[in-house]
């Protein structure tokens, strides 16, 4: 049991399952709809009702499931809160201004949070308000423009709130939060490390005894998905790490090292010849995606196929380290508008064909990445493998800007090696989030020696960011930058030149192409 977080839409409903996972309580997002089937069956520990996008005037949905059980603890967020309002007899109004981005509230009659000052700063995203608060339900928070910003039900264990506690902005957001579980629903912690790695052996118990093939990529999700599989599976676990020729050298060592050092059966496919083939020639970025993306499930299939020939094993299962974020994006209401555009195709395993016939195993689907972190902690899995920056499938084919050959993705990789080197040396490497280099499709002059050359030119990106959805530039320090651009143009043949991207994104994206 857990508590239910049911998604209007708004973009924040995740960081309230992750809020309350810090806080110590199991939750996970779901539909409305779901929600009010699963009703019917099942109860959860407690209900929150997350913001949206809509308006309680169009919305015609009986929510009433959800109210008919008075001890059944029930937080109303934004949206959520205006529910509570019309539901339960108050007055909802048409926001003629609306509140947007930071606000102040204070107590109503003393109402006080624990932990929070009498007054604080808040997030508010709304025009809609609860200008009538219910019979049932007092005021116990209000924004500085005079507005309703938190309401109580004076015997159900039941609060609304206007604003967003569930965002960094929210000041004492995780205290609200916080008082909501402890003291409005009376639970108690339920989410520990030891309670997450057991849900995750779980999921993998119920296929013990298959034959399960992983997509390995060396990240920390492959291997944490790998590491806790192989608990159960033993030699039944079989992981592939194809060699597409778009790796950097440190990427190669790292799967050796994780061969020499775990238990872990890993593969190593050689397929640098037909992945540089197919991209001959090609200078398209989306191409170039889904050429790479292509090759990979033909490498992937044929491996498949050798091993049902030449070793009688034939796989049940396909083990990928599918995180919640993606489990949560594939629920969004407005993914299944269309209201989502695809920015790249990004290359996933998931793709597989149907042919292959091989059901998904994702034993951490339920967890977010700084979760499966903590879980290669606790599995023993070393520091470094754990913290390693995010490489994406694609590797280097996205890394040279147009057309893909021997010589181009050399440059990256030496490129990037120094780069990995110089972070590593100066302590930095896990100041910032990811760190790449990326050769341009431009020459420019230069002098080496006492000549002039006309040579290419390689990009520094190094970016902070938790997710990956959105990214602001590392602040290196400059003594850094300087080593390492003097050492590219030194030591990596036909670059004269480095620069260094200032790009957050928005509006740029992480990688270049
Ligand atoms: P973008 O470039 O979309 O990248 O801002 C966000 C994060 O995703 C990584 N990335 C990928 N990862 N397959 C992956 O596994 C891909 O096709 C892919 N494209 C980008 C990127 O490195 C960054 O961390």
């Amino acid at each position: 049991m857990s508590v239910w977080i049911v998604d209007f839409g708004s973009q924040y409903t995740q960081l309230i399952t992750r809020t309350m996972r810090e806080l110590g309580f199991a939750s996970e997002v779901m539909t409305v709809e779901d929600a009010l089937g699963r009703m019917k069956t099942a109860k959860p520990k407690a209900l929150v009702l997350s913001g949206g996008p809509q308006s309680v005037f169009e919305d015609k949905t009986d929510y009433s499931p959800f109210f008919t059980d008075n001890k059944l603890p029930i937080l109303g967020v934004c949206y959520g809160m205006q529910i509570l309002g019309q539901f339960f007899g108050g007055k909802v109004e048409k926001g003629v201004q609306g509140e947007y981005g930071p606000a102040s509230i204070h107590g109503v009659d003393g109402y006080q949070i624990p932990g929070c000052p009498a007054n604080h700063d808040v997030w508010m995203s709304h025009s809609d308000h609860v200008a009538i608060v219910p019979k049932d339900f007092k005021k116990i928070l209000e924004s500085h423009n005079g507005l309703t910003a938190g309401i109580k039900h004076n015997s159900r264990p039941m609060m609304g709130l206007q604003f967003h506690p569930e965002v960094q902005h929210t000041v004492h957001g995780k205290d609200v939060l916080g008082h909501f579980l402890r003291d409005i629903a009376g639970m108690e912690e339920d989410w520990n490390g030891q309670t997450m790695l057991q849900g995750c052996l779980d999921l993998v118990s119920q296929v013990k005894g298959k034959k399960v093939l992983c997509a390995f990529s060396g990240g920390v999700d492959s291997l944490v998905a790998a590491t806790l599989s192989h608990k159960i599976l033993g030699s039944d676990l079989f992981c592939f790490f194809v060699d597409n020729g778009l790796l950097r050298p440190q990427d190669l060592h790292h799967i050796r090292l994780l061969r020499e050092n775990t238990p872990l059966h890993i593969e190593i496919i050689d397929a640098k010849d037909i992945f540089l083939g197919n991209l001959a020639g090609v200078s398209d970025p989306e191409q170039k995606r889904k050429i790479i993306g292509k090759t990979f499930i033909d490498v992937f299939e044929t491996k498949v196929k050798s091993y049902a020939q030449d070793h009688g094993i034939k796989f049940d299962y396909l083990l990928q380290g599918t995180l919640y974020p993606d489990v949560i994006e594939s629920l969004s209401p407005h993914k299944k508008d269309g209201k989502s555009s695809t920015i790249k195709s990004h290359h996933n395993v998931g793709g597989l064909p149907e042919r292959m016939n091989l059901q998904l195993l994702e034993p951490l689907r339920f967890l977010f990445k700084d979760e499966v972190r903590a879980m290669g902690a606790e599995l023993g899995l070393a520091r470094e493998w754990v913290w390693r920056h995010p490489f994406p499938g694609p590797g280097i084919g996205v890394r040279v800007l147009g057309a893909v050959d021997e010589k181009s993705v050399q440059k990256v990789q030496l490129s990037d090696q120094i780069l990995f080197e110089e972070l590593k040396n100066s302590r930095l490497y896990d100041s910032t989030w990811q760190a790449f280099t990326v050769l341009l499709p431009v020459k420019t002059v230069g002098v080496k020696g006492d000549g002039r050359v006309y040579e290419e030119v390689i990009a520094l990106r190094m970016v902070n960011s938790q997710d990956g959805m959105t990214a602001t530039v590392t602040e290196m320090p400059w003594s850094v930058l300087a080593k390492i651009s003097s050492r590219i143009c030194n030591e990596v043949p036909g670059i004269t030149r480095v620069v260094y991207d200032l790009t957050p994104k928005p509006p740029g994206t992480i990688e270049w192409e």
